[in-house]
């Protein structure tokens, strides 16, 4: 047997089984037709390869077709219709869509506060440029050193505050070879950041109505760097950083933690991320959400629902 990471974020499944006459069964009740439906707006919204339709044999709640369940949600729907299906669109196909943002998890107006993710939101980051750096006349391979700054093992112990900075250092020096001395590693490591002028002004007027606040899985060599780069960071209601909390996003454990600093319910929570696994688990907490493609996107997002954009 092989194990492999699914590449869907969502997989839903329709009954469609047929039983004999006269018994209820999802065949009878549109089966067909829903999966269809759902296939149709996975294959025109360009879902493939996140989201996944398929049949499914009888669940044996058939009396209540047609069923349709939806993974990793946790959610069952039953007398599902072809009508209602558009319920289970909206709710768990349209946030996948890019630039949608996954609006609909609460009405607009309902906003008192906004959360940001910090890297390629408030700035943008090339960790490239520092793998370069680092490996510069040790012969290691750069890519070597740029996978390990991406979820490697390593970097989440330290993103989690599971292990030092020092540790986090040594190890990287004794998996690659690494000859830099301590400081001149973190001067360069530190080295990759450019604030989004933009989207920092944004913040600004931002803050002038509603608390706003940080969430980002960093660690603290990068987040105190950034706080002399960033003013903005300082001007936040406050900041839920992984390396404090020792969870990562999408962890529920980290947005919950974001929901008691706030004092507020998700819905009331309107949340910035680039990453659509991210935005989708907080979506699914009930969040309201916007999948961060660059400053017009959101600032036209912010505007349809009659919030500053910074315009
Ligand atoms: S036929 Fe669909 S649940 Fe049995």
């Amino acid at each position: 047997m092989e194990e492999k990471r699914s590449p869907y974020l969502k997989h839903i499944t329709v009954c469609t089984h047929e039983r004999e006459a006269g018994k209820s069964c999802c065949a009878h009740r549109d089966g067909e037709k829903i999966l269809e439906k759902l296939k149709a707006y996975v294959q025109e919204h360009g879902l493939k390869g996140k989201a996944r339709v398929n049949r499914s044999g009888c669940m044996d709640l058939c009396e209540q077709g047609a069923n349709v369940m939806v993974a990793p949600d946790h959610r069952w729907y039953s007398g599902v219709t072809v009508e209602s299906a558009e319920q289970i669109i909206e709710e768990h196909l349209k946030p996948l869509v890019p630039g949608t943002g996954g609006s609909g998890a609460a009405a607009p107006g309902t906003i008192k506060a906004f959360l940001f993710d910090l890297g390629n939101v408030l700035v943008r980051f090339d960790h490239m440029a520092a793998a370069r750096k680092i490996t510069q006349g040790t012969g290691a391979a750069p890519e070597k050193l740029f996978e390990m700054f991406f979820e490697s093992p390593l970097v989440v112990e330290h993103d989690t505050g599971r292990i030092s900075t020092r540790q986090f250092y040594e190890e990287v020096s004794r998996q690659i070879g690494m000859r830099l001395p301590y400081e001149r590693f973190l001067e360069v490591w530190n080295d990759i950041f450019v604030v989004d002028e933009a989207m920092n002004r944004l913040v600004e007027r931002l803050l002038q109505e509603f608390p706003c606040y940080l969430i980002s899985n960093t660690n603290r060599p990068h987040f105190e760097y950034l706080r002399t780069l960033c003013p903005v960071l300082e001007r936040l209601n406050g900041w839920i950083l992984s390396y404090e909390v020792g969870h990562l996003k999408p962890n529920p454990v980290i947005y919950h933690r974001a929901l008691e600093i706030a004092r507020l319910k998700p819905s009331e929570i309107f949340y910035v991320d680039d990453r659509d696994d991210l935005i989708q688990a907080a979506h699914s907490m009930g969040f309201q959400t916007h999948r961060f493609g660059g400053f017009e996107g959101l600032a036209a997002d912010l505007a349809a629902r009659g919030l500053p954009n910074g315009q």
